[in-house]
Formats: C-alpha cells, sequence, structure tokens
C-alpha cells in the first residue's frame, strides 16, 4: 500500500533534517550517504522527507531557491531557474468559459522547460554524492537541462534517447552543452530502463523523475502557482491542469500541497484538483484513473505527435494517482488534433508551446465540454515546454510561407 503520509519521527538516518523514505514499505535511508534510487527492501519509489515543512513566511528571493528551506540542500548549480510567468490567456478563457484561466509557462525557465527545476536541484546533490558521470533517459527536454546543469557543474553527462522521436530543438541543446548523446532503438520506456541499469551498475547518477531529490526542485512549481495566484486574484485555483508523462509533476505536486498541509499552510480541502492529461495513443494514467486503480500498465505501443509525452510507462504513477485521486482530480485522453488546436489558441494569445505542454489546454477544453469541470472554477493550466523546443510541430501547426519578389508592389499583390 502506498503510503504517503508525512507524519512521523525523524529517523536516526537523517541528515540536518533530511531523510529518504519508502512510500511502499516505510522504510527509511540517509540521504546522501549511498546512491540509491529505490527502496533496497521492496523496489518501491523513495520520496524526500524533512524534519520540518515550511510555510509561505518562510520563502524569500526568486526562482527555485526562493523554496532552499523546502529543498534538501542549498543553492549549487543555479542558471536563475524557476520564477516563470502566470499569464492571463483570453482565447482560452473564452473557449473555455470558466471563471479564470492562467497560463504557467514553464517554457521560460533557462533550457525552456520545467526540467530544469528538478536539475538544479538533482545536479547538486549528485556533485554531494561526488558522481562522476550524470544520465537520463529522454523524450528531450530532460536531455537538454541535464546537459545545461552537468555543463555548469563540469560533470560529463550520457544521455540515451528514442532514436527518431526526439523534436530537433532539444537534440541540439543536447548537443550544444555538450552531452554524450546514445540514440536507442526503442522506445522512451525502453531508454529509462537502460538508463536504470547502467545507474544500477554505478555507471552513472540517474536524473530523471525516478530520482526523488529531482522531484523536490519540481515542487516549486506548486509554491509559485499557489503564491502567483493569491497575487494576481487574491485567490488559489480550483484546479491545475497538467500534461502527464512520467507522472513526476502530478507527484511533485502533490507533494508541495501535502507538505504545506504538514506546515499549517493548506488544509485538505484547498488543495487544488490534479487533473492530468495524456495524448490520446499514450495514456496509461487515464486508463489507470478511469479503473480507478492505483497503479499504471505499460503501454509498449505509444504514438503521438506530442513526442515529449510520449510514454507507455510513468514511473511516478504510484506516487501520482493518489495526488488525482485525494485532491478530487481526474485524468483525461486528448487526441492529436485536439492537442494541436490548443497549441495554436495558445499562441494567438500570445504563448509559445510544444505540443506537449498544449495538451493541458486540450484537456481543459475536453473535461469542460464532459462537464467534468464547472464554469465557476479557476483554473492553471501548465505548459511544460517551450515553443522552439519543436520547430517541425510549430511549423506544421502555422501558417504557410508565401514566395514574393523583392518589391514593395510585388508584395502587396501577394497579400
Ligand atoms: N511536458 C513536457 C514538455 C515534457 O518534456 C514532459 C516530460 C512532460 C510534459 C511530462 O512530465 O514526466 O513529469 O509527467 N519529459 C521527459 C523528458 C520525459 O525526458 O524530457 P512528467
Amino acid at each position: 500500500m502506498t503510503d504517503l503520509s508525512l507524519a512521523g519521527e525523524t529517523p536516526a538516518c537523517a541528515t540536518d533534517g533530511v531523510w529518504l523514505a519508502c512510500v511502499e514499505c516505510g522504510g527509511t535511508l540517509a540521504p546522501f550517504a549511498d546512491v540509491v534510487y529505490r527502496c533496497p527492501e521492496c523496489s518501491g519509489l523513495l520520496e524526500a522527507r524533512y524534519a520540518d515543512y515550511p510555510g509561505f513566511e518562510a520563502f524569500s528571493g526568486r526562482g527555485v531557491w526562493r523554496y532552499a528551506d523546502a529543498l534538501p540542500v542549498d543553492a549549487g548549480v543555479s542558471v536563475q531557474e524557476g520564477d516563470t510567468p502566470l499569464y492571463e490567456a483570453p482565447d482560452v478563457a473564452a473557449a473555455a468559459g470558466v471563471a479564470d484561466v492562467r497560463v504557467k509557462h514553464e517554457g521560460m525557465n533557462p533550457t525552456g522547460s520545467f526540467k530544469d527545476r528538478g536539475m538544479t536541484v538533482g545536479v547538486r546533490v549528485a556533485e554531494r554524492l561526488g558522481v562522476d558521470r550524470l544520465a537520463c533517459a529522454s523524450t528531450g527536454n530532460t536531455s537538454a537541462a541535464l546537459a545545461a546543469y552537468g555543463g555548469r557543474a563540469d560533470t560529463p553527462v550520457l544521455v540515451l534517447l528514442p532514436a527518431g522521436k526526439v523534436a530537433a530543438g532539444k537534440i541540439a541543446q543536447a548537443a550544444l552543452h555538450g552531452a554524450r548523446i546514445c540514440e536507442v532503438d526503442g522506445n522512451f520506456d525502453d531508454c529509462l530502463d537502460v538508463v536504470a541499469e547502467l545507474a544500477a551498475r554505478g555507471e552513472a547518477y540517474l536524473l530523471n523523475s525516478l530520482n526523488p531529490f529531482r522531484l523536490e526542485g519540481q515542487k516549486t512549481i506548486a509554491f509559485e502557482i499557489l503564491e502567483q495566484s493569491r497575487t494576481a486574484t487574491g485567490e488559489w485555483p480550483d484546479r491545475i491542469v497538467l500534461p502527464v508523462g512520467n507522472a513526476g509533476n502530478t507527484a511533485a505536486l502533490y507533494k508541495a500541497f501535502r507538505e504545506l498541509v504538514a506546515a499549517g499552510a493548506m488544509t485538505d480541502d484547498e488543495m487544488p484538483a490534479l487533473t492530468g492529461v495524456q495524448a490520446a495513443g499514450a495514456a496509461p494514467m487515464v486508463e489507470a484513473v478511469e479503473a480507478g486503480r492505483g497503479r499504471t500498465e505499460r503501454w509498449t505501443d505509444v504514438e503521438t505527435r506530442a513526442t515529449a509525452i510520449r510514454i507507455g510507462n510513468p514511473v511516478n504513477a504510484p506516487k501520482a494517482l493518489p495526488g488525482v485521486y485525494e485532491t478530487g482530480g481526474t485524468a483525461v485522453a486528448v487526441s492529436d488534433d485536439r492537442i494541436t488546436d490548443a497549441q495554436r489558441m495558445l499562441a494567438g494569445d500570445g504563448i509559445g508551446v510544444e505540443p506537449a505542454s498544449a495538451a493541458s489546454v486540450a484537456g481543459l477544453l475536453a473535461l469542460r465540454e464532459r462537464g467534468e469541470i464547472s464554469a465557476d472554477e479557476r483554473v492553471v493550466c501548465l505548459t511544460t515546454g517551450h515553443l522552439l523546443k519543436d520547430p517541425a510541430a510549430a511549423a506544421a501547426a502555422g501558417g504557410d510561407t508565401t514566395p514574393v519578389p523583392a518589391d514593395a508592389d510585388g508584395v502587396l499583390d501577394a497579400l
């Protein structure tokens, strides 16, 4: 049984009030003594735990490290991640017909996705552990972020990508930031299996979202959404709609809410309803939620234009599904065409996102049509990656170019 309770005594293995706990068997581990990704007893997922959980008054400064009191290490390898905008989106709001819609644009992070939040923390922990190689499997964004942060930390980076299924901008980033890029004959889930084995053999430090410290950084998305929403509207959102791949963000946002409850800064009822969106061709989380299950079943054949979330085995599902259920959220699958429509709609509001990110808006619209989101709700859609990550998808979704001669009359004739 997954146990995500934060109550309990600080175990003797804690270091500076931080330890790792297995969410399945409850076993505890010293945080920085050995390199571990799963419980050595039962293989359950691990979660960082703290002797004290801070409320909002403890937060100061900007970006991810504003929330240092809620993080396991002090600021280290940083390129000013976090502090991303919470935009109004008039076209989306009109189409959705709900009380308020905001777009939290994580594409405005240094490497263009939310992954930077996880890497600033995860790479800092890697330094503390003294590892000599960092690695990840990736649909693209994780590899771009890890390459950048590994570069800044002067630590070699190995990335495993599904051959032919990663958007051009992301590969370009990983290459320029100096990662060793291996293109695997398989999908993302196969890449993750391989890199997890390399990590288990001690060949590299794994920085996928299986790594509990990375999710600590991503937790700050929730803190920012809550603080920015209150500043902008005086209220916290009723619902946060987000794309789901490995379900790391879903798990991380739920952890932030649980910590705020533990700190007395939020009540259970105030937790925004976590609402996950997947592409119809890669929707194991949606399948699990529709069946009311606490586990996903692996999809071996996955396909979607939203390559970032072309994932059939969401490793964080055991942490994320309770978050969906406990917050009164849900999960929904959307077609690729609806994702592209949402990408265009966001673009019309001046917000440029990659396809996976637009899934959040597509999901909001689909759930409104089904009557599963009511008109009085205040909703935040999370857009996880920048438009320029996937130039081919953007160009295909946008209008065509017009060839013209090099004179003004020729241009006017063509219009
Ligand atoms: N959106 C984007 C743009 C992503 O890159 C990802 C994951 C997700 C959503 C899904 O987030 O895993 O927390 O549910 N990308 C990973 C990668 C898998 O390798 O870049 P999640």
